[in-house]
């Protein structure tokens, strides 16, 4: 190939009455990203485009978009690699589009915090550190790697359905503290994701997996968080209407 089409999702709120797509061709080069390709829009074709990016090497996370029919970060996306003459670049689903390939990320963060994704109750708080041996720290390495790119999210029909389902990269979260040997509040987090916007409202569709750049597992979370939830409530620990 030494050429490459790209046909972008394009939406200005303040002159566009609905979202249309534009097409742009341009000279491939060797090994050239996703990301690169609409870099090189911005800076050879069109100024006026507009999506997020920051490091570019898969570690901020900013850069998720839906290309060529799957959530990925279009930083680590070969051109070539889609084995196609043509990118198509839309932004996330289930986020207000702002403009371009920009959402706003606003619901995504309202749901994560929401389940309170840092330390919580232990008691008395150590003057310096609180200790953990390296076998448990192990149970967390798993869960760590998330970048918060946001493709599982979007790629969740749950979450497309109802903002106020927390989405998998919150359960993501909630295993990392439910796991967390300095966190003390494993019952309280297993009632809220038992709760109505919480595990049990999972299809088990697979699709956050199946997205996730880093390769994690937010549905076996889900059904880790599930299988604890139930045993606690048939231990009668948990007052929610869990069930499987
Ligand atoms: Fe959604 Fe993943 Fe469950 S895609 S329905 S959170 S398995």
């Amino acid at each position: 190939l030494k050429e490459i089409t790209y046909k972008i999702h394009r939406f200005n709120p303040e002159k566009d009455s609905k979202p249309y797509f534009q097409a742009y061709t341009f000279p491939l080069k060797p090994a050239m990203t996703v990301l690169e390709g609409l870099y090189y829009i911005l800076e050879y074709l069109d100024h006026t485009l507009s999506f997020r990016s920051s490091c570019r090497m898969a570690v901020c996370g900013s850069c998720a978009m839906h290309i060529n029919g799957k959530y990925r970060l279009a930083c680590n996306t070969q051109i070539t690699s889609l084995k196609s003459k043509m990118v198509v670049v839309q932004p996330l689903l289930h986020l207000p589009n702002l403009k371009d390939l920009v959402v706003d990320h606003t619901g995504f963060f309202e749901n994560l915090i929401a389940i309170k994704p840092w330390l919580l109750g232990q008691e008395p708080v150590p003057e310096r550190e609180y200790l953990q041996s390296p076998k448990e720290r192990k149970k967390l390495d798993v869960v760590t790697e998330c970048i918060m790119c946001q493709a599982c999210y979007a790629s969740c029909p749950v979450a497309g359905t109802d903002n106020k389902y927390f989405g998998p990269h919150s359960f993501l979260k909630v295993l990392r503290f439910v796991n967390d040997s300095r966190d003390s509040v494993t019952m309280e987090r297993l009632q809220q994701v038992a709760g109505e916007t919480g595990v049990f409202r999972c299809h088990t569709i697979f699709n956050c997996q199946d997205v996730c750049p880093k390769h994690l597992d937010p549905a076996g979370a889900i059904a880790q968080l599930k299988m604890a939830a139930t045993l606690e409530k048939l231990k009668g620990k948990l007052k929610t209407q869990a069930s499987v």
